[in-house]
């Protein structure tokens, strides 16, 4: 492993600087990008200069493009998500997805609270309901809670379709406590305001073009007291000799088992390089901060934040909470 690590740390250029993680990974991605635009018209391919720009992977996007080329991705990859998920993390998503549900405890036990409506959970981004399930799960077996329920929104209707075909069969649908929202986590309209239990977003967030905004919209939906929840990928590993053998296997690996398993190299060489793009730890606490949640661990008088996430299997992932102030 170490001797991979100079080669991978030269080749990736572990730095601020994007464009040199990983030339080649880039070069397929430009090549990719410039294929879908092909079939834009002329006009729309470019930011023009008086226009506002987002990164989307590693090339840079006017920032109103940004929302339809993730929802090709998403459209590409939805049918094989499941699958791809465990070849690409070797399956450790199921437990990181298993440990941030039970670090939130979904529902409510019926004998500690008088309460009999259950929680209303908001999994946003939530695709093809993995969350989702996990929550009800939690709730019904451990709480013996029969009344807390989810909304699973998403931007993309395939991802919806793939998690109302998993629900169609199970006891949840019937009871009438999942139901779908197909909607853009940056402008929730259909959500009232201090109406949610528990706000969950996994793996979503480092999609969306507006992080900051996504974060004041799951203030506004959350009832005082409520709690955000975000499980996502972190840039950095904390060791650096591991974060180079990691950043080779996923911009060597991931985007080869994207084209041998799903034939779409470039909608895999996007999600890793969309992980590059997102802040770190202490960046994004500090977002959830400014959106005016407090974040567990950190004291008032802190200036800098240093508290507030849980880090993942030595950082390559992290579980972030923030507390809507009652
Ligand atoms: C990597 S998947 C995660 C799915 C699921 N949460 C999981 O953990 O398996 C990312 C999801 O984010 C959704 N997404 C991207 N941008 C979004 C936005 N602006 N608003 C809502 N959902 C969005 C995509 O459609 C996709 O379903």
């Amino acid at each position: 492993m170490t001797s991979l690590a100079p080669r991978a740390a030269k080749r990736l250029r572990l730095s601020n600087t994007p464009r040199s993680v990983c030339t080649d990974c880039r070069r397929t991605f430009a090549s990719s990008v410039r294929a879908q635009q092909q079939q834009q018209p002329a006009s729309s391919q470019h930011a023009r200069q008086d226009e506002k720009t987002t990164h989307f992977g590693f090339d840079t996007v006017a920032e109103n493009l940004k929302a339809s080329r993730v929802a090709a991705v998403f459209s590409s990859v939805a049918s094989n998500y499941d699958t791809m998920n465990d070849l690409m993390s070797l399956g450790i998503h199921r437990l990181w997805k298993d440990h941030f549900v039970r670090s939130l405890n979904p529902g409510i036990r019926p004998t500690t609270s008088a309460q009999p409506q259950g929680q209303r959970i908001l999994d946003i981004a939530g695709g093809t309901g993995d969350i989702a399930f996990r929550m009800l799960d939690h709730a019904t077996n451990i709480n013996r809670d029969t009344q807390t329920s989810v909304i699973v929104s998403d931007i993309n209707p395939e991802m919806l379709g793939e998690g109302r075909k998993r629900f169609s069969t199970s006891p949840y649908q019937a009871a009438g406590r999942v139901s779908f929202m197909e909607a853009n986590a940056e402008q929730l309209d259909q959500v009232e305001s201090n109406s949610i239990d528990l706000y969950t977003v996994a793996f979503g967030i480092r999609n969306f073009t507006h992080k900051q905004k996504a974060l004041e919209e799951a203030f506004r939906v959350l009832k005082p007291g409520g709690v955000f929840a975000c499980l996502e990928f972190a840039p950095n590993l904390n060791n650096p000799v591991m974060n180079a053998v990691y950043k080779r296997w996923s911009f060597g690996a991931i985007p080869l088992i994207g084209q041998i398993v799903a034939a779409d190299r470039d909608s895999y060489q996007y999600l890793v390089e969309s992980i590059e793009k997102f802040p770190s730890q202490q960046e994004f606490a500090g977002m959830i901060r400014d959106a005016g949640f407090l974040l567990p661990g950190q004291r008032p008088e802190d200036e800098v934040v240093k508290a507030g996430w849980e880090d993942l299997t030595m950082g390559i992932a992290a579980i972030h909470k923030g507390v809507k102030p009652a």
